[in-house]
């Protein structure tokens, strides 16, 4: 089942479906409870909420679900979430808000004293405990992962980025949600601006799942089973889902936003600062264009956010979508205004019939996208030195022939000491030869003369599997093996 991936079993989850986490009180308790209670996982966006609002969302999420759901935070940018807005600066962003701000009778807005801290959101997030904390825009400080792994509750970063993703290993996540640019809200970037940062799901996920060992989710554009097929062939093990749960009966935004995706208006959509003063992805609207206009005088984050909130409450009270801020991914227009329970039963449905259609014009691959695979058979690093120092075991397996055998399907396969000979001669392997071809190993164990037991991690995709012991396509210093049982049974030379 496409489902059982290390995403769902480290988390605790019957299918790897995340619901993106949604900041501006687009989050409720119902929606990331709903979501959990159907098998995926809930999520709650706690950005701007104070410690005692983060601890009694988790309370109230607690009520309302007995499974896993996540809590998110905004990890601080330094220089930027700090930064002073100096009062000409502000009074310029004002008044290119003013012919809205009439409209609606609203009196200028001042910008509020700071938000609550990090720190102290923290804080109250580890004293509350939830099952999943997740961050964007930053890389939680290790004491922090540290602490919640020493709760038993599991971490999970944002990368835009190849180089965050590493960074986000680095700091000991337990998985990393690659977000790419099609995603909606806002761009999680952190290492280097948004602008050098904008890689499209299609073309991120493999690259992260090639330069990380942690399990990867794919974001940004998914809406349906199409989209988690497609994510767990670029080696994906599960799909974060922003925008189509926002869509749903339970999401938070304001009815005029939720009306208006799952409709040919949600087409188009851009990346822009007008809202916040940080790029976030949203349905193009009136307001959108007008303070795009003038670049300048959109200020930072969080003051610009500050500076539009009280026209954006106004517009959502009025139902005017045009003054809103619509954040929605690319795939917005296929977003549907169902409940989200029923939405997570359509994707596991969609994601089941997808594959299996695909899986008929794939007659001789036994694997199913989003698994990695145990494989059983020989492994061509016999070939490729890697059993340097070794010579004994490397002189036994050369005089011997293996008998193959898939954990996959159970087929056997034996090939003989010739064959492997000229296997190695004829490098690459030929394709369907048997041969399993890799470039590390974490270790072989001949346990007797009959036995030898390798054992690697592996974290290739298995659609390089090509039959059941096709070789593995890995590129020099490219694919990782990083951790799956690979078993070698080899016979006695005859
Ligand atoms: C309204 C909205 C608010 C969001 N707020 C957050 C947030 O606070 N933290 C976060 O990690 N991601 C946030 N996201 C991103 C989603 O969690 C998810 O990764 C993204 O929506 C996936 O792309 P999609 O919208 O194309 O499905 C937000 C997305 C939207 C649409």
């Amino acid at each position: 089942m496409w489902a059982s991936t290390r995403v769902s079993r480290t988390i605790g989850v019957a299918y790897p479906i995340l619901q993106g986490p949604f900041g501006g009180r687009h989050s409720t308790a119902a929606l990331a409870a709903a979501v959990s209670n159907a098998g995926g996982l809930g999520g709650f966006g706690a950005v701007g909420l104070e410690p005692e609002d983060i601890e009694q969302v988790v309370a109230d999420i607690r009520e309302r679900t007995r499974n896993a759901f996540a809590v998110n935070l905004w990890v601080p940018i330094a220089g930027q979430d700090d930064a002073e807005v100096p009062a000409q600066a502000a009074e310029r962003a004002v008044a290119r808000l003013r012919p809205f701000l009439t409209e609606y009778g609203i009196a200028t807005p001042s910008l509020p004293a700071t938000g609550p801290p990090f720190h102290q959101q923290i804080e109250a997030l580890l004293r509350a405990s939830p099952p999943v904390f997740s961050f964007v825009m930053g890389v939680p400080e290790r004491a922090i992962v540290d602490e919640i792994r020493r709760r038993g509750a599991k971490s999970i970063g944002t990368a835009t980025t190849v180089d965050e993703a590493v960074a986000l290993q680095a700091a000991g996540v337990d998985i990393i949600v690659a977000s790419g640019s099609d995603a909606g809200g806002h761009r999680g970037s952190f290492l280097t601006s948004v602008d050098r940062s904008l890689v499209g799901t299609m073309s991120l996920v493999p690259q992260i799942v090639d330069a990380v060992d942690v399990p990867i989710v794919a974001a940004g554009g998914i809406v349906d089973g199409r989209g988690i097929a497609a994510a767990l062939a670029l080696g994906a093990e599960g799909v974060q889902i922003g925008t189509a749960f926002l869509a749903t009966s339970e999401s938070g935004a304001p009815a005029a936003h939720k009306s208006l995706l799952g409709t040919p208006r949600a087409r188009t959509t851009r990346i822009t600062r007008a809202f916040t003063g940080r790029h976030a992805r949203g349905v193009e609207n009136t307001l959108m264009l007008a303070l795009e206009e003038h670049p300048d005088d959109i200020v930072s984050y969080p003051a610009q956010s500050d500076l539009t909130l009280p026209l954006r409450r106004a517009a959502a009270r009025a139902g005017r979508a045009e003054h809103l801020a619509l954040w929605a991914g690319q795939a917005a227009a296929l977003a549907r205004p169902i409940g989200a329970a029923d939405l997570v039963s359509a994707l596991v449905n969609e994601t089941t019939s997808v594959l299996e259609r695909a899986g008929r014009h794939r007659a001789h691959d036994h694997t199913r996208p989003g698994e990695t695979r145990a494989i059983t058979g020989v492994i061509q690093l016999y070939f490729d030195g890697l059993y340097e120092g070794d010579t004994e075991k490397l002189a036994r397996a050369f005089h011997s022939t293996a008998r193959l055998y898939s954990l996959n399907d159970g087929a056997v396969q034996e090939v003989t000491r010739d064959a492997w000979l000229a296997a190695v001669a004829g490098r690459p392997a030929p394709k369907a030869s048997g041969l399993a071809r890799t470039d590390r190993i974490v270790s072989i164990e001949v346990t007797d003369d009959a036995l030898a037991t390798a054992t690697a991690e592996c974290s290739i995709h298995p659609r390089y599997f090509v039959d059941h012991l096709a070789f593995l396509k890995i590129p020099e210093h490219g694919w990782q093996i990083v951790a799956k049982a690979f078993r070698t049974e080899v016979m006695p030379a005859v």
